[in-house]
């Protein structure tokens, strides 16, 4: 089973003011897609924060999957994506760009999304909105695709055959 990580990042969560429906909700669905979901946290808005806890978890702890929800709008706290450039290698832009294509036909609002999927070694960090209602629309668009991703991450050199 691959070893997996949500991470919520959210100020309010983080203090309480808000409680964090999105982190168990991706948590759930990871659960159920047969991901082994051993970490689960919340940071704050916090661009050392967020970096410090994604470096953990898959630096020391080996997660090759971590799934990150909030901070990816356009308001001057969202650092969720400025964070992701200091620690991943490079970026897999048709996963984004697959999340928001989709959440366009819900909301027009999906453009201000700077939601990334990037690697690190052979891990891969997505980042999905903060709502509930977006963080599952979101994941749901990628979920198909993430086996097949994580295994040519690792350096699968399998012919990619339509199944
Ligand atoms: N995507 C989907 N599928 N559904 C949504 O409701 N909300 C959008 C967008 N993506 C939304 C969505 C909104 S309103 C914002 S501001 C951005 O995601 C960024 O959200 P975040 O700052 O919580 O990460």
């Amino acid at each position: 089973m691959i070893k997996a990580g949500v991470l919520t990042i959210s100020d309010k969560g983080f203090r309480g003011q808000r409680r964090d429906k999105s982190g168990p909700l991706v948590a759930e669905m990871l659960t159920k897609a047969s991901y082994r979901v051993e970490k689960q946290g919340i940071v704050p808005d916090d661009h050392e924060k967020i970096v410090e806890c994604l470096l953990e978890w898959i630096d020391k702890d080996g997660l090759r999957l971590v799934v990150t929800t909030g901070g990816t709008g356009v308001s001057p706290s969202d650092v969720t994506p400025e964070a992701m450039l200091k620690i991943i290698t490079y970026q897999i832009p048709g996963m984004a760009e697959a999340m928001r294509a989709s959440s366009l036909t819900k909301t027009p609002h999906a453009m201000l999304s700077r939601a990334m999927a990037g690697v690190r070694g052979n891990s891969l960090i997505i980042n999905v909105p903060g709502s509930p209602d977006a963080a599952q629309e979101n994941l749901t668009v990628i979920l198909p695709a993430l086996n097949h991703a994580l295994a040519k991450i690792a350096g699968d050199t399998d012919d990619c055959a339509q199944e």
